[in-house]
């Protein structure tokens, strides 16, 4: 079996509030289902500011930080762990530019958003990145192994 690929990679997406209140958690859930990537964690959260700070600790400095945490806490988001062959990386790609002026069409920023505090949904940028949010916003029990099938890229 030395063959398989390492599948445990993982890492955090998050609808944030504009995208809740857009219905498109549906649309964002199916472009991972449909790449072939497992679903292991899921929930809605109204943030706190603490956990905010914490999940974007690198940015409490910037002039922009006082909007986004107004945007981020302006209502539920739906975050999620994604796990499979480089989520992190595939999943920065499918989710497109930060600034949605710049993200290709075909992304999920590409394809639903206009502007950067509006841009729709939070995605990892590197494996440790994904670790620390991963334990930040889930505990361990609440992330699910499940076995399935085995057939074409379902892993
Ligand atoms: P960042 O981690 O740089 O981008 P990404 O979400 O692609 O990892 O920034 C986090 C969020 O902060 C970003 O999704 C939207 C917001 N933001 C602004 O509102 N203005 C800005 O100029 C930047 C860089 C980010
Ligand atoms: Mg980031």
């Amino acid at each position: 079996k030395s063959s398989l690929p390492d599948v445990r990679e993982r890492t955090l997406i998050a609808v944030k509030p504009d995208g809740v209140q857009r219905r498109l958690v549906g649309q964002i859930i199916h472009r991972f289902e449909q790449r072939g990537f497992k679903l292991v964690g899921l929930k809605m959260v109204q943030v706190s500011e603490d956990l905010l700070s914490q999940h974007y600790r690198e940015l409490r400095a910037k002039p922009f930080y006082p909007s986004l945490h107004h945007y981020m806490t302006s209502g539920p988001v739906v975050v999620m762990v994604w796990e499979g062959p480089n989520v992190v990386q595939t999943s920065r790609k499918m989710v497109g530019h930060t600034n949605p002026t710049e993200a290709q069409a075909g992304t999920v920023r590409g394809d639903f958003s206009v502007h950067v505090s509006r841009n729709v949904v939070h995605a990892s940028d590197s494996l440790e990145g994904a670790q620390r949010e991963i334990q930040l916003w889930f505990q361990g029990k609440d992330l699910l192994n499940w076995e399935c099938c085995n057939q074409g890229n379902m892993m």
